[in-house]
Parts: structure tokens; sequence; C-alpha cells
């Protein structure tokens, strides 16, 4: 046998045999030369011809029967697809573009990440949570978290509840996931529109039936809700997504009548109402809720940053127990060392200290970025200011469709959507006026005016109808 000097004998000649006999070259039950002949024929040691038919015997290419020897054992031929050898090598991932500026309203500014206090409560968790870390954990997530959840609910957002009725998650879409298992069979969900396209995307990828209805100033309409009849609906009433409306109490009396009335179900996403500017924190729809009507989903992807993947839903009492007997065998799908890091975090006090420093900084984004766009783009532009959240809305005159928009911000590497994403029907392009979603959490401050001057050219006809 050929030497290759970097592979012990062994390994070789377990490998030439495996393939010999996937190759066919021995016959079904064809007895294999015994170890002794073997090693002389192919000038090995004894030991080493062993180990090889010991791996073929534990893998099954072979088998032995008592005092006669080992066997080959029937093997059919592998079917191989010549079509499906080269996929993976033709397989292009979409290309990622590396924008320039960002006025995505997906991301968070993590530059004040207090990385170091993150690293030493992580540790800690090592130290103190061992128990945790090396069991299968219980699908609601660490009690401890829990615990601090129901304590920084109630006083950022009025919600009353025991940590029994906190269930932890990888993020709201998948929490959503385990809600519609958990509501009857052929539930018709409402969702607001424009809204949040991912929560479409799980209600088509779920099969549940979807109504989408419209908003007004207030919000949701409650009209077409009344003539729609679902059996939930999924709303963002601190800040509508995206439009940016703050529900008014008013709004807020009426959904909950109705769902009292109609025993139907509220999901409120409150993604991003740590975020106020100027006002103080408006509370839940779930703390006015008197009848059981509300769930509801908090995440840290704004407040900390998406990649932590941590979320929370909190459900009325009386879906608990279900929810509970539903995923007895479910393993919790994030990571509990980070649950339990970020237990500490809000424990000690850090989570609320880089709360307030943050929203500092992004009030300070927020402003710069508004009086830059007005400079820029004068009587051209609408600024919808609502005082909440990491992003507004514009409304800019541009000869260009949506299409032609997202094209041209891709061209010039600036990272921005506009309300067809957002919008279950692409709207048609009549219009001059193009409503665009501005994000300003990713953007540096210093970056501001330069990001403003690309999106002008993004905008507006180089020609210069402004
Ligand atoms: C409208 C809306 N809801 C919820 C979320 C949070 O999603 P997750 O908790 O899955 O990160 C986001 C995040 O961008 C959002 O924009």
């Amino acid at each position: 046998m050929q030497r290759d000097t970097n592979q012990c004998i062994y390994r070789q000649l377990y490998k030439r045999l495996k393939s010999d006999m996937l190759a066919s070259k021995y016959e079904s039950h064809e007895k294999l030369p015994s170890k002794r002949n073997m090693a002389k024929h192919m000038n090995v040691s004894v030991n080493s011809v062993k180990a090889a038919y010991e791996q073929l015997l534990a893998e099954g290419y072979i088998y032995t029967e008592e005092r006669k020897g080992y066997f080959v054992e029937p093997l059919d031929k592998l079917i191989i697809n010549p079509e499906a050898q080269n996929t993976i090598a033709s397989y292009k991932s979409a290309a990622e573009i590396d924008y320039d500026y960002s006025f995505s309203h997906m991301s968070t500014d993590i530059s004040e990440f207090p990385i170091d206090i993150w690293t030493k409560l992580t540790k800690r968790v090592f130290q103190d949570y061992d128990h945790y870390l090396s069991s299968i954990p219980n699908v609601k997530g660490p009690i401890e978290l829990r615990q601090s959840i129901a304590k920084l609910v109630s006083y950022q957002r009025g919600i009353q509840c025991h940590p029994e009725q906190i269930i932890i998650g990888s993020g709201t879409n998948t929490l959503l996931m385990k809600l519609i298992q958990l509501m009857s069979e052929n539930v018709k969900i409402t969702v607001e529109n424009p809204g949040y396209s991912r929560f479409r995307t799980i209600l088509q990828q779920t099969q549940t039936q979807m109504v989408p209805v419209s908003l007004d100033n207030k919000g949701i309409s409650i009209e077409e809700i009344k003539k729609v009849q679902p059996d939930a609906i999924i709303v963002t009433p601190s800040h509508q997504f995206p439009m940016g409306t703050i529900m008014p109490v008013s709004r807020r009396i009426s959904l909950l009548n109705w769902a009292s009335k109609t025993h139907s179900y509220i999901i409120e996403d409150d993604y991003d109402s740590e975020f106020k500017y100027e006002t103080d924190n408006i509370p839940s729809l779930f703390s006015f809720d008197k009848n059981e009507r509300v769930i509801y989903l908090g995440t840290f992807s704004k407040t900390l940053m998406p990649a932590l993947r941590i979320s929370y839903m909190i459900l009325p009492a009386k879906l608990v127990r279900k929810f509970e007997v539903q995923n007895q065998s479910t393993i919790p799908d994030f990571s509990i060392l980070n649950a339990l890091t970020l237990n500490l975090l809000i424990k000690e006090g850090h989570y609320e200290k880089y709360l307030k420093r943050m929203h500092q900084l992004y009030g300070k984004k927020r402003a710069c970025l508004i009086e830059e766009l007005q400079m820029t783009f004068g009587n051209n532009i609408d600024i919808k200011d609502t005082q909440a959240g990491l992003h507004f809305i514009i409304e800019v005159v541009s000869p260009y469709t949506y299409e032609e928009i997202e094209a041209r911000a891709k061209e010039f590497k600036l990272e921005l959507y506009t309300i067809n994403r957002f919008n279950v029907k692409a709207l048609q392009n009549n219009s001059e006026r193009k409503t665009l979603i501005i994000g300003f959490s990713k953007i540096e401050q210093q970056q501001i005016p330069e990001a403003v001057q690309r999106l002008k050219k993004v905008i507006i006809d180089p020609s210069g109808t402004i």
C-alpha cells in the first residue's frame, strides 16, 4: 500500500477498503482475508489491520461470524444524481450591499453598549448559575429574568402581571408563532395596513387567515374591525408601525370594549415604546385591560440590540396553563446564558442607565436629522414628527416611483425603505409625494449632513426639480 505520511496507517487502510466496498469491488458476504494475511499483503502491522477492521465493523461495512472471520455486508449501490452534485458550487447568496449610510428602522446603535459590564456579568452567570447552564431549561425561560421583566414592565409600562404570565422567546416573531398555535384552528387575525411585514409573513407561513385593516388618524380603524369580525388583531398602539401614530385613549377604549364584547384578543406589539421624546411613557394597552383580552409583546431588540434575540410575551392569566400544557416538551429557542446575563443587567441597574444614555443619544440624532432634512428639502418635505421610537415618516416630492427610489438608494449605497415595503398591496405611484421611513438609530450624528445629501440625490431628479 502506498503510504501517506500525514495519515495513520490504519486510517489509510480503512479508507481504501471502504471505497473498494462502495465501488462494489467486493461481493456481498465475501470473506475478507484474515488480519495476519491482510497485514502481510499490505505490508502493514496486524494492529493496523485490526483497527481498520474494527472501524469498518462499527460503521456497518463488514460483519463478523465467530471463529469464521470478517465478511462484507451487502450494500446497494448509492444512487448519484449528477445534477445534484454541483448545486452548492453554483449557489450564489444574495449580494450584501455595503451601505455608506443607513436610514434603517431595524437597527440600533451599539457604540455605547457596556461591553465590559456584559462580559463580567456573563462570567458571573457561569459561576452562580451553572445548574441552569448544564440542564434542559424551562420553556418559559429562567424565572429570575421573568421576575425582572415583571418589575420592569410595572414601572415602565404600567403592567401588573405575575412572572408566570411571562414567556421569553427568541423574538416577537417566534412568540407570535407560539401564540397562533395557542389559538383555535381557523383563527382569523387582523393586521394593520400599512404594518409590520414580518408578522404578515408569519401569518402566511402558518396558513393563518389574515385580514388587513387600514388606519385612520387614531390608528387602526375600529369600524373596519367590526365589519371584518376577526378573532384577534395585532396592533402597535404606542407607536404605530410604520406610520408613527400614538393611539389616543378614546381608540384604546373602543378596541378594548370591542374585544371584551366579542371575546376576541388584542395582540399589543410594544416594540419601541421605551423611547419617547419630550413626553412621558404612555401606559400600555395591556395596563388598561380589565377583561384578560390583551396579549403583550415586548422586545430587547430596540433597547439593546436585534442580535440579542430576546423578546417576551405576557399572557392573560387564563392562557398560561394552556401554553404550559401545549409546550411541555418544547425546548427554549433562545440563549439561556444571554437571558441570565440580561437578568443581571436589569437587576443591577445597568439596563436602566444604558436606556437613559441611549434615550439622550437617539434624541440628539433625531433632532439633528430633522433639522438637516428641513434645511435641505424646505417646502418639499413633510416630516411626520411623532415624538417616539427610533424612526419617523417623511413625505417628499420625487419624480421617481417607489421601485425607482429603492433601486436608486441601493445604487447610491444608502439603506432606505419606502412605505411600499409595509403596505399589503404596492401603492400606485400617481402622486409626486412619496412616503419614506427614516430610521435614525444606526446613523452616526456626524454622518447626518452627508447622508441627507445622499438622500437628496436618490429622490430628486438630477436635472433639479427642487
Ligand atoms: C413592528 C415591530 N415589531 C416587533 C419588532 C421586534 O422583533 P423581534 O423581537 O423579533 O426582534 C420589530 C423590530 O424591528 C418591529 O419593527
